[in-house]
């Protein structure tokens, strides 16, 4: 029996940016351990099938989809009704980075940054928290990033929306722990993933320099496989060696 079955309210989970990166690591890492998850993203890919040797041990009708763009709020407000409503684990994941002065944003690019890494969450969490407390309890697993602890050059917004994920764990920790309701935030520096793909710079290369996704994804493993009096309420991960190259 999976370390989790003991330590999780339900084998149910929602991922958000579960179709590439670390949601798709966490998504397989909690199948592995027997947890159905629901996957929100704009697009499945193939690397969504579970098919391949790496993941023959995982059955794949523990995986399904609910397409969604979560920078979209009116639209998602709108159709939390048809999201599952047993979900004892909530991972909240889904997000970006854009980085440069704020002068060189418009506003647009402000909000859709703010709403999708930051917004949705607030979102989905009102959503499920009532249902996590009716069942008992649950886990909620916020991914934040080393601009949550530390604002730097050209990270205004991307640093703003992640402090302000920081504050939000912190304050929902405060007034859920009554309700047996979790909140752990994992804290990543650079993971080599398709984060960089739209950026002008990257960790450099080395497996020294940056992360893997299967990294983040023990993280939270490790943080969900706890008792459940223990919150481990942040865990920050970095590679051995900093680094980064301009592309
Ligand atoms: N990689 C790093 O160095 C790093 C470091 C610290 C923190 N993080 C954080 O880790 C999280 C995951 O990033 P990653 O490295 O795994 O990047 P990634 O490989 O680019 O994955 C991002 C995920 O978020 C989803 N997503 C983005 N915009 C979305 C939208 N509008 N609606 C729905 N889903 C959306 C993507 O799905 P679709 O594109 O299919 O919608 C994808 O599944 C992010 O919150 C990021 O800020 C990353």
């Amino acid at each position: 029996m999976s370390s989790l079955a003991h330590t999780l309210i339900n084998s149910a989970a929602l991922v958000t940016g579960a179709s590439k990166g670390i949601g798709w690591a966490i998504s397989q890492e909690l199948m592995r351990n027997g947890i159905a998850v629901t996957g929100v993203a704009r697009t499945f890919t193939k690397h969504n099938k579970l098919d391949s040797d790496v993941n023959s041990a995982i059955d794949s009708r523990l995986f399904s989809q609910w397409p969604a763009d979560l920078s979209d709020i009116d639209a998602l407000a709108e159709k939390l009704s048809t999201l599952p409503a047993n979900i004892g684990t909530l991972v909240l994941n889904a997000g970006y980075g854009q980085f440069g002065g704020l002068e060189q944003f418009s506003v647009p690019q402000i909000r859709q940054l703010i709403d999708t890494n930051l917004v949705s969450n607030l979102i989905l969490t009102k959503h499920y928290l009532p249902l996590m407390k009716q069942a008992g309890g649950g886990d909620i697993v916020i991914i934040g990033s080393e601009s949550a602890l530390q604002g730097g050059k050209a990270g205004s917004v991307y640093c703003a929306s992640k402090f302000a994920l920081r504050g939000f764990a912190q304050s929902l920790r405060a007034d859920c722990s009554t309700a047996n309701v979790r909140v752990h935030m994992i804290n990543p520096g650079p993971v080599n993933s398709d984060f960089f793909s739209t950026l002008n710079f990257a960790p450099q290369s080395g497996e020294e320099f940056s992360l893997q996704p299967q990294d983040i994804a023990q993280a939270v493993l490790y943080a969900l496989s706890q008792p459940r009096n223990v919150v481990n309420e942040e865990i920050c991960v970095q590679p051995m060696k900093r680094s980064f190259k301009k592309k």
